[in-house]
């Protein structure tokens, strides 16, 4: 079974060839091309949704062709077509989803309108059998949520920010030490110069608090003010430690306590970290030690399938054919805020 899928939810334009493995568990991904429109959207500091369509109209159908002609196999061998609908951005929700039903038209096979955060966290069993229910930390430039994945389509939300997401407040730091778009990996770069020598005591919100959720807008303001106020000796390679630092003790406690719920429930499993800002290696590293010491066991994807791709999209249509779903309707209209409650 070979099903291509198409990721346009923001500032990625994605295309990829998955096919199922016959006899075991998992997929094969074929072949996969990622353009960033990054360099794009840097002058303005952010993604500029405009430009974002723009660009995603201008390269969609030329990565597909070189995919198809790199991969060498015919369009008309491909068994399903499968697009992100949401949530995302709507303009490239549409440029995508009505790519892959024009195709799914053309050649009379199934459409699948595929949940972005739904492949976020699926895209892990390409390779390895997760057995559900597990534990996963979705962490995105859009969301930031702890859920409990019970079944491929059937996802608990027990935490979630309640106000900026991880990826969004690294964003908004580096745009505040002028290392420009996008921020995450940019902060991850000069934290690692950091000698620590000046860490800067930055706030950690919501720790130990009794829920679940997540709360990231203060730290990125009390980073603006030490930046407002910086003197000679502090370096902004010890400030993008200092708030890696924060945002990963925030991280920490909040999975800790979601840890303790899960294993109350289930007693073991897997203990996943899924978009983009799980491609952090010092994150990635702190989370393996908090999994050891709580006896979870800790999963995370290649980096190049946490940050937005395709791969998970075609991913998560071949979950679903699995289970036995046939697709979805050509009338399905994507939708820009939707929950992975509402599957
Ligand atoms: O999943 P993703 O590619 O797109 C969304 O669905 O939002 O996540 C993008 C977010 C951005 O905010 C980006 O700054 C962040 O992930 N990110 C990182 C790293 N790489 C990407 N954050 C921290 N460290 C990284 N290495
Ligand atoms: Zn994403």
């Amino acid at each position: 079974m070979l099903v291509l899928g198409i990721e346009t939810s923001c500032d990625e334009t994605a295309v990829a060839l998955v096919k199922k493995n016959k006899s075991k568990f998992g997929g094969k991904i074929i072949k996969e091309i990622v353009l960033s429109q990054a360099k794009k959207h840097e002058i303005f500091g952010g993604v500029v949704p405009e430009i974002s369509s723009r660009e995603h109209i201008l390269s969609l159908k030329k990565i597909t062709q070189t995919i198809l002609k790199q991969s060498n196999i015919k369009v008309s061998n491909i068994d399903a077509f499968a697009a992100t609908c949401g949530p995302g951005l709507n303009g490239g929700l549409l440029i995508g989803s009505n790519f892959a039903k024009s195709l799914s038209i053309g050649l009379n096979k199934p459409f699948f309108a595929i949940n972005h955060l739904q492949a976020h966290i699926l895209v892990s069993r390409v390779k390895k059998k997760i057995e559900f229910p597990f534990l996963v930390l979705l962490i995105s430039g859009g969301h930031t949520q702890l859920i409990i994945a019970k079944a491929y389509n059937k996802f608990e939300i027990i935490g979630e920010t309640i106000d900026d997401a991880v990826g969004e407040a690294f964003d908004k730091t580096a745009k505040i030490l002028g290392l420009g778009y996008p921020g995450g990996p940019k902060i991850e770069m000069l934290a690692k110069k950091s000698k620590r020598q000046n860490i800067v005591l930055l706030p950690r919100p919501m720790i130990k608090k009794k829920n679940l959720d997540f709360s990231f807008s203060g730290l990125k303001t009390a980073v603006r003010r030490k930046v407002e106020n910086k003197n000679s000796r502090d370096k902004n390679s010890d400030l993008a430690y200092s708030f890696q630092l924060a945002v990963s003790e925030c991280l920490l406690d909040r999975c800790s306590h979601g840890i303790n719920k899960f294993l109350k429930l289930f007693g073991k499993g897997y203990f996943l970290m899924a978009g983009g800002v799980a491609s952090n290696k010092y994150l990635r590293e702190k989370m393996v030690e908090l999994c050891n010491k709580k006896k979870m066991t800790f999963f995370a994807p290649d980096p190049r399938l946490c940050v937005d791709n395709a791969s998970m999209v075609a991913w998560t249509a071949i979950e679903r054919i699995v289970n036995g779903e046939k697709g979805d309707s050509i009338k399905f209209l994507p939708n820009p805020r939707w929950s992975i409650n509402e599957l």
